[in-house]
């Protein structure tokens, strides 16, 4: 699928990356460099405040799938609005949500045909502006979904610009292709990510347009300067409505190579490995993502916001970049000495690197990559899911769901849930009747379920009552999932140690100063248990230890870390533990049991520097 597609540019992409299997690392002391912690430093840093994303929690909402007001089987903003109140429930502070602009939905939203507006299917532009009144009352902020890289082939730019429309003409990337031995042919061999050529024949205009997707989403042309203004124009017209920010769509495929002096381009040189012609991958991607001029482009976005603010005053606006490429193409575009850039380039290692059978090695591996890269002085993310991916719990494993949220939750920085991932929503099987994504519709029924990301767009369960109480429709727009009964957030508000109690717990933690300001340390004390220590002078110490399998474990706090107190108190259990909240436990000899995940707090606060190392101080923007 472009879950796939999205795979794709992880294996192909990132072939800077090396993908570590599981059980690769022998000995985790080898693996980081630590930097001696200075306590007046320190001090200071925690002094200093915090933006208000810095350590927040932030949720994407799918808008089909999240809640129904009108009875339609789909999912608008009626209905977010009214259900605003619950993210702030499991304390949330900024929900970002997949498009909402008018569209003839060929990619569920991502085709969008008037940047300024919104589908009737989700509402109006009235119902947006309630959306963020409410939003104001209850303290959630609302942060949209930018898709830059294209529009949909029904926007009024492309019907001007494959007129012929001198304004519009160059807005989008055409050529007239190559003609051999007589045969019109595309300029270039490049592919779409949805598979297939990545040039389109339009019979109006007689040329090839580009399309890195789908052909109904043409890509935009930003070496034109006016494509930029009017998309730099579309984000101020959302910061008016009163958005804190934006989450900005496929980014890599923003500029392709520069076309040479007669207009034409390279072709992509071929992957070997790749046999089917049709496959995004047949041939290596160095003219069409990641070229240098995006990072300037997302500068130029940062720019827009911090003008936006600071003519208008309130809280930062914020950005959050969609890049599944090398990790040290995405850490630009935090920004560097002379610009600002995207404040959370979404870290997706987890969802890229960990599979099944990740041992702690792997996990350490993988969160320790995120903290080496990052340039000094930015914030961290976390994010396990989206709705490109499938969910967290059908990847990684149902019975890791908790684990899984409290790594996310007690690692530094800012943690990105995908909605129903706090109750533990698991992928849904669709047939190929209810198929309705087109990465897969274009494929066939043997092989559809390879590139569908319909399993984990399903709607969200509430309650137990009719499609789980998401819509009162006959038929809503994809199956509701079976086990909607027990899965749902009023059952499990009723059930101390379900996933939302346990994720409801883990965000009133995330307000803890250790867990806001303090250092971490992030190791595989066995092949099978990993340990998270976050740890602050003057404040207690937190530990997180995650079984990842059906062994039971004993671990040694004292021997994994330096600075170890005596004794711990659990802070969170699961339905796995034996242990209950608020029973004390020495820091040596803990049994973990099988796939059991613990948070423990020390019973004594951190005096002393002696010995005291750590790995990352998180320290507030250029400071
Ligand atoms: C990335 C989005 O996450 C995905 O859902 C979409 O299909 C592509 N961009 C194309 O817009």
């Amino acid at each position: 699928m472009i879950k796939r597609l999205l795979l794709f540019l992880l294996v192909s992409i990132c072939s800077g990356v090396t993908v570590v299997s599981a059980g690769g690392f022998p000995n985790y002391h080898a693996h980081f460099d630590f930097i001696a912690w200075d306590k007046h430093s320190v001090a200071a840093k925690v002094n200093a405040s915090q933006k208000w994303w810095q350590s927040a929690a932030f949720y994407q909402i799918y808008p089909r799938s999240f809640k129904d007001s009108n009875g339609d089987g789909v999912g608008d903003l009626k209905g977010i609005a009214e259900q605003l109140p619950y993210l702030k429930e499991i304390g949330i502070a900024a929900t970002w949500i997949s498009p909402i602009y008018k569209s003839p939905m060929a990619d569920f939203g991502y085709d969008v045909a008037n940047f300024t507006d919104i589908d009737p299917i989700f509402g109006t532009l009235d119902d947006f502006d309630a959306l963020i009144a409410k939003s104001r009352e209850v303290g959630v902020k609302i942060i949209l979904d930018f898709v830059p890289n294209h529009s949909s082939d029904e926007h009024e730019w492309f019907k001007k610009s494959a007129a012929g429309d001198n304004d519009y003409k160059d807005f989008y990337v055409w050529h007239p292709g190559r003609v051999v031995n007589g045969t019109r042919l595309p300029p270039t061999n490049w592919m779409s990510v949805f598979r297939g050529s990545a040039w389109q024949w339009h019979e109006t205009r007689k040329e090839y347009y580009l399309h890195q997707f789908l052909s109904k989403q043409p890509d935009l042309n930003y070496r034109n300067p006016k494509v930029r203004a009017a998309m730099n124009d579309v984000l101020r017209f959302w910061l008016r409505r009163g958005v804190a920010g934006f989450r900005i769509d496929a980014v890599p495929f923003a500029f392709e190579v520069a076309p040479d002096t007669n207009g034409n381009w390279p072709d992509e040189p071929r992957n070997d490995w790749v046999v089917d012609p049709d496959d995004y991958n047949y041939v290596k991607h160095i003219y069409t993502v990641d070229q240098p001029e995006t990072l300037d482009l997302v500068y130029e976005w940062r720019r827009v916001l911090d003008e936006f603010q600071k003519a208008n005053g309130g809280d930062e606006r914020v950005m959050l970049t969609e890049a599944y490429s090398p990790i040290d193409v995405v850490v630009k575009y935090y920004g560097n000495d002379t610009a600002e850039g995207a404040q959370m380039p979404f870290n997706f290692l987890m969802i890229s690197w960990l599979s099944n059978d990740s041992d702690a090695y792997h996990f350490a591996e993988t969160v320790n990559t995120w903290l080496k890269n990052m340039p000094a002085g930015r914030t961290a993310n976390w994010v396990i899911g989206n709705h490109d991916q499938n969910r967290v719990g059908s990847r990684l494993g149902a019975d890791r769901i908790d684990m899984l949220n409290m790594l996310t939750n007690i690692l530094p920085g800012v943690s990105i849930s995908y909605y129903g991932e706090e109750i533990g929503m698991t992928d849904v099987w669709i047939s190929w009747n209810d198929t309705v994504d087109p990465s897969a519709c274009h494929t066939n029924p043997d092989i559809y379920e390879r590139f569908s990301r319909d399993p984990e767009r399903t709607p969200f369960q509430w309650n137990d009552a009719q499609n789980a109480g998401f819509s009162t429709a006959k038929k809503t727009w994809l199956p509701v999932a079976d086990d909607y009964k027990t899965v749902n957030v009023l059952r499990e508000r009723n059930d101390a140690l379900s996933h939302l109690n346990i994720y409801k717990q883990l965000h009133s933690l995330r307000n803890e100063s250790t867990l806001r300001h303090g250092s971490v340390e992030v190791k595989a004390v066995t092949q099978n248990v990993l340990a998270v220590k976050r740890m602050l002078l003057n404040d207690y110490t937190y530990v997180l230890l995650m079984n990842l399998y059906d062994s039971t474990e004993e671990v040694d706090l004292k021997r994994a870390f330096d600075n170890i107190p005596d004794e711990f108190e659990y802070v969170i259990v699961t339905g796995k533990s034996k242990a209950k909240r608020g029973d004390t436990l020495k820091s040596t000899g803990i049994q973990i049991l099988p796939k059991e995940a613990v948070v423990l707090r020390s019973a004594t606060k951190l005096t002393t520097t002696v010995g005291y190392f750590a790995y990352y101080v998180p320290k507030n923007e250029k400071n």
